[in-house]
């Protein structure tokens, strides 16, 4: 199973403040959505919490956190209580990719285990950001795609669709 991880970033790797995105990009949701759809995704107890502790519809959602109550498996929610057991439980699906979807905690456990990143890169800085995406490796990530997407009337600002495969 190919492990990857989607992500959105700023120039400066921000991610996230206050526990929510600080931008609104519908087109890189679009694509989001479409990559995921019907996969398992991955995420930590505080993102999960972000999307106001529902689990995105037609995905298994994978939750990992030490502190939630774990009462086995609802639909299409997981709880699960490390990142391994979170790989193992995507294993299980038979499905050939499984995605790491935040935040920046579980990014960077992940970071080690990770074949391919899907990265947003927004091309601004967000000095009111708390929470980063590690560098990207250059010797270890080549990027394989980028696909420049212009500022428009539903985009304030632009933004690229970068592929990076593990060497
Ligand atoms: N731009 C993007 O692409 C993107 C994507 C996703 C999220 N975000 C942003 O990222 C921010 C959230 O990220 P975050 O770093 O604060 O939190 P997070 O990674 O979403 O979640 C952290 C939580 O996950 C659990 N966890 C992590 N490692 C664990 C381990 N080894 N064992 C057990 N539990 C573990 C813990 O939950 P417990 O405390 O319950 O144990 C921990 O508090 C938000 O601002 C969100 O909007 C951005």
């Amino acid at each position: 199973m190919i492990i990857s991880v989607v992500v959105a970033a700023g120039e400066d790797n921000s991610i996230g403040a206050k526990n929510d995105l600080m931008w609104k990009l519908p087109n890189d949701m679009r694509f989001f959505k479409n990559l995921t759809w019907g996969m398992p995704v991955v995420m930590g107890r505080k993102t999960f919490e972000s999307m106001g502790s529902k689990p995105l519809p037609g995905r298994i959602n994978i939750v990992i956190s030490s502190t939630l109550q774990f009462d086995g498996e609802k639909e299409n929610l997981v709880m699960v209580k490390n990142l391994e057991e979170a790989i193992n439980r995507a294993e299980q699906t038979d499905c050939k990719e499984v995605f790491i979807i935040g935040g920046g905690q579980i990014y960077k456990e992940a970071m080690r285990r990770v074949d391919c990143i899907y990265m947003t890169r927004v091309h601004a800085v967000f000095p009111q950001a708390d929470t980063f995406f590690p560098p990207i490796d250059s010797a270890v990530f080549d990027r394989i795609s980028s696909k420049s997407m212009p500022v428009d009337e539903r985009h304030a600002i632009a933004f690229t669709l970068e592929t990076w495969k593990r060497k």
